[in-house]
């Protein structure tokens, strides 16, 4: 995720490569990343002094993360995009008076059209929060939304491509079983994904519509649509959903 955001900003054109900095520990890694992004973006082993200091490791990471940087700049403004590490935690780790802000993007960064939702402390200076939401500008739409949201954003559209991908690789293995070539489901699901979610982007009416639009009375969709929701479909959502706000109010625990 670190990388994929490097490189929006990259494209984006808001910062130029000599402005970045990435930490790498691993030299292997180091070596891949150096390829991935393009540029004259400097790969170090080592944390140096910066203004801001963009924290991308998994959360269990964040504190070691935090204190690296804080040895070498305790000004530096802290963006941690960790799932669950709450601003609270960002501060225990810190200096004190420091600048926290914390974020939640999702993997459609990559492609520059990410969702990412922003929240920081009351008193944060306007400068910090829109810098940090031009950061993520780079890499598709911001909210700024309060904390206690945060996590459940995180269960949403944090984790929720990883539930599409699982329901197009249901729809994908169906397709096969009951007869298709690999190949072929593959493209027609694909093309049905990005079809359906333009249509759901640019269409101003709310998704039962759009779904109402194609259920013939008596027809095979409405055939299909029952089986989905005779096995409890939607249950199985919110139990995701749920599942994984806990998860991430667990997370921030430890
Ligand atoms: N993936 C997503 O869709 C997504 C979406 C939103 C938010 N996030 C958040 O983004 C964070 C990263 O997720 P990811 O999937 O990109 O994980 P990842 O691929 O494991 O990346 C984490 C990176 O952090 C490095 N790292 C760990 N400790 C470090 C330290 N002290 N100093 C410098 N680098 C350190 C790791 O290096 P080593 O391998 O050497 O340990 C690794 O390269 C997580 O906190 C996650 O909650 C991810």
């Amino acid at each position: 995720m670190g990388s994929a955001i490097v490189r929006g900003l990259i494209a984006d054109g808001f910062l130029s490569a000599s402005d970045i900095c990435v930490v790498e520990r691993n030299e292997k890694r180091r070596h891949v990343l150096a390829t991935e992004i393009a540029g004259s973006v400097s790969l170090v082993a080592t944390v140096p002094s910066a203004e801001f200091y963009l924290l991308a490791t998994k959360p269990q990471d964040i504190a070691e993360a935090v204190k690296a940087a804080m040895d070498v700049n305790e000004h530096g403004i802290l963006v941690s995009i960790a799932a669950g590490v709450t601003l609270e935690t960002l501060h225990k780790s810190s200096s004190s008076g420091s600048i926290c802000v914390r974020v939640m993007p999702n993997v459609p960064a990559v492609i520059g059209q990410g969702l990412s939702a922003i929240c920081s402390d009351d008193g944060t200076p306007q400068s910090v929060n829109e810098f940090v939401a031009q950061l993520f500008s780079a890499v598709g739409d911001v909210i700024f939304v309060d904390e206690s949201k945060m996590n459940l954003i995180t269960a949403v559209s944090g984790s929720g491509p990883a539930y599409i991908y699982l329901f197009a690789e249901a729809l994908e293995d169906a397709a096969v079983a009951l007869g298709l070539p690999h190949e072929m489901a593959k493209k027609i699901v694909q093309k049905t994904f990005v079809g359906a979610s333009l249509m759901y982007a640019v269409d101003d009416e709310d998704l039962r519509s759009l779904r109402r639009n194609i259920t013939s009375p008596g027809g095979t969709t409405a055939a299909g649509t029952m089986e989905l929701e005779r096995y409890a479909f939607r249950r199985a959502v919110f139990s995701a959903v749920e599942a994984a706000q806990k998860k991430a109010d667990q997370l921030g625990a430890t």
